[in-house]
């Protein structure tokens, strides 16, 4: 993996990360294909749209269809042809997330899954031996992203077991590196002080690049900019920086303009699916009666297929009456609209202008 930074402006930076046969362009955000399926899109449309990255969860993985199945397979490119590049999210803040009766422990998370209340366990190496089956490009660590609000004892003691987890998975990732490449994760919380420690911590440790979590957990919105930037300041530059779970189009522009380089998020799939699609102009809703007449596009500026063809009010009907259409024609404009989004800031960044494109974008998408 061979990450270069073409162009910055002030910290923003516009880059390329090789990843098996492509040049990804940075910033770049990663659609959210949780069971090896983007929800709503097919593989061939996300391909089409420009997406070289995406996500997948090995807590879900694990559970359906196993990691043996996937293993069998040949990895989860060739189980769900797609041939691009893969991240996969460990299980451990899944399974906080989604399971009951969850145990942390010092040797791993212990849980039940959602699906059938049988009890597992994610430890590093078991972690690391489930991500090498389902074959990601990108794996990432098992890590303790405490709550919001957490106190600083709560905060310390995620930082000391996601840096002793960090090591550990580490030597089990050497042992067998193959064409993964590990992250570290830096916690912390909303306490810059840990962030800092945290980032330096997991930057000691020499990895392939370096992502920042724990943020989107409930924290009131002033808390990101100030945890992200504590932690980004002990981050190597020549290494690409990955915030996990974010973003809102806001968390997106403030991310890009301290230095973050990759996000991901089902925000655009899953609020596509609620009938929420992204404008030019900002958001819509799609379910709105005052679409029910419309025979223009989502978004009059999109030049998307769905734009192309089908009316908001058709759309809008789609939605209203539970039509799986629906949900892909949605998805279909907001996953275009990400990308295009996503191709704007490295314009704007490489044309020195990114200030101003990211106070444009503020005021339309204004959190309310
Ligand atoms: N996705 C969103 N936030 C996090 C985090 O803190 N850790 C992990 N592993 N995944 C995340
Ligand atoms: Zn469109």
């Amino acid at each position: 993996m061979k990450f270069e930074t073409l162009a910055t402006d002030g910290a923003a930076r516009a880059g390329t990360l090789q990843l098996r046969d492509a040049k990804i362009l940075t910033p770049i955000f990663m659609p959210v294909g949780t069971q090896a399926t983007v929800k709503a899109i097919s593989q061939d449309d996300l391909e089409e749209i420009g997406y070289r990255l995406i996500l997948g969860n090995t807590y879900h993985l694990y559970l359906r269809p196993g990691a043996e199945t996937l293993r069998q397979a040949g990895g989860i490119h060739k189980f769900m042809s797609w041939p691009h590049a893969v991240l996969t999210d460990s299980g451990g803040y899944q399974a906080f997330s989604l399971s009951k009766n969850v145990k942390l422990k010092d040797h791993g998370v212990i849980f039940r899954s959602h699906l059938d209340g049988s009890e597992h366990i994610f430890s590093p190496e078991s972690t690391i031996s489930i991500e090498r089956d389902i074959g990601a490009d990108i794996i990432m660590p098992i890590d303790d992203c405490a709550p919001y609000p957490a106190d600083d004892k709560r905060l310390k003691e995620s930082l000391a077991r996601t840096h002793r987890w960090l090591a550990e998975c580490k030597k089990y990732w050497l042992r067998e590196p193959r064409h993964q490449h590990l992250f570290g994760i830096a916690q912390g919380g909303v306490n810059p002080l840990l962030r800092a420690d945290s980032a330096k911590a997991c930057a000691d440790l020499d990895l392939p690049g370096y992502a920042i979590g724990g943020l989107s957990v409930g924290e009131p919105l002033e808390y990101y900019v100030p945890s992200l930037a504590a932690a980004i300041e002990h981050l190597p530059k020549e290494k690409p920086r990955y915030v996990m779970g974010v973003g809102t189009i806001p968390e997106l522009l403030n991310g890009v303009a301290l230095g973050v380089d990759m996000f991901d998020c089902v925000l655009p799939t899953r609020n596509a699916r609620n009938g929420q699609v992204f404008t030019s102009v900002g958001k819509v809703n799609l379910r709105n009666l005052k679409h029910a007449q419309s025979d223009s596009p989502i978004d009059p500026e999109c030049s998307c297929k769905v734009c192309k063809k089908y009316s908001l009010g058709y759309i809008r009907h789609l939605h209203k009456q539970n039509e799986i259409l629906g949900l892909m024609l949605s998805t279909y404009h907001n996953l275009y609209f990400m990308h295009g989004f996503m191709r704007q800031m490295r314009h704007a960044i490489q044309a020195q202008n990114f200030e101003q494109f990211r106070t444009h974008w503020l005021r339309l998408f204004a959190p309310v």
